[in-house]
């Protein structure tokens, strides 16, 4: 696991979609697993400014979705899928056999699952995962004390998923349960990057880090990727030495 940490979040998300170019680059075919949220949103917008200037080719990238709420609808513009959307497809113009995101208004969540994890296997398994950190130290809705073994599946959302996942929606949303993909699907990537800005994350961040690595706390499954790349903002970061 490296860590790098940025002096702040807009010359993180400047480095952050740099690392998504190289990627490409290199990986002209990539598979790239993306969070929505707010850790990614500023990194997706440096991402596309620099496919424009650079008329970077994605025909052969592949994009997915890591994860969903289960029950809300996917032009909601709390949903990961308007994030994603918005934030990536449309403005790069993807076509959509070229991204992936879960449907979580099936009445099968478990078939959705085993199409997700088909979708990964066909396309030869995940390059770049890009993720953030919840409060409870989840991935995705990978929450706490979920096994690091999990491929995709369904999640009951724990309180402080349901309560801070209110930030993206208008009005008071039900957020029981997520679909997502799991720490099985982030320890098969080739490679994992976690983005965390602000103040709010620097313990959960530091306990990731620096703690046991322990399913009660998923994010520390980073420490045992073979190319895990954490990237901070000093807020973030803040903690980590303490
Ligand atoms: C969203 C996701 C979540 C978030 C996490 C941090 O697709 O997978 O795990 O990454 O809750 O959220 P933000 O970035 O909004 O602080």
């Amino acid at each position: 696991m490296t860590v790098k940490v940025f002096k702040d979040d807009d010359t993180l998300a400047e480095e952050a979609a740099e690392e998504l170019i190289k990627t490409i680059q290199y990986s002209p075919k990539a598979v790239i697993c993306m969070a929505s949220g707010n850790s990614p949103k500023k990194t997706c917008s440096r991402f596309v400014e620099k496919v424009k200037r650079t008329q970077l080719d994605l025909s052969g990238v592949h994009f997915i979705g890591l994860d969903e709420w289960v029950g809300i609808d996917q032009e909601d513009p709390g949903s990961c899928h308007y994030f994603l959307k918005n934030n990536l497809i449309l403005p790069l113009n993807i076509g959509k056999e070229h991204f992936h995101l879960f449907n979580a208004n099936v009445t099968d969540l478990a078939e959705e699952c085993i199409k997700m994890d088909d979708i990964i296997d066909q396309l030869g398994g995940i390059d770049l995962m890009v993720v953030g950190i919840g409060m409870n130290a989840h991935i995705g809705f990978n929450e706490p004390g979920i096994p690091f073994h999990n491929k995709c599946h369904v999640a009951a959302l724990d309180g402080t998923t349901q309560q801070v996942g209110q930030k993206y929606f208008t009005s008071k949303r039900i957020l029981k349960k997520g679909i997502t993909l799991g720490l099985q699907n982030l320890i098969d990537s080739r490679k994992v990057i976690l983005l965390a800005n602000g103040i709010a994350k620097a313990p959960v961040v530091a306990q990731a880090l620096k703690g046991e690595v322990t399913p009660t706390v998923p994010a520390s499954i980073l420490q045992k990727h073979p190319n895990s790349l954490v990237m901070l903002d000093t807020d973030a970061a803040s903690a980590i030495s303490q």
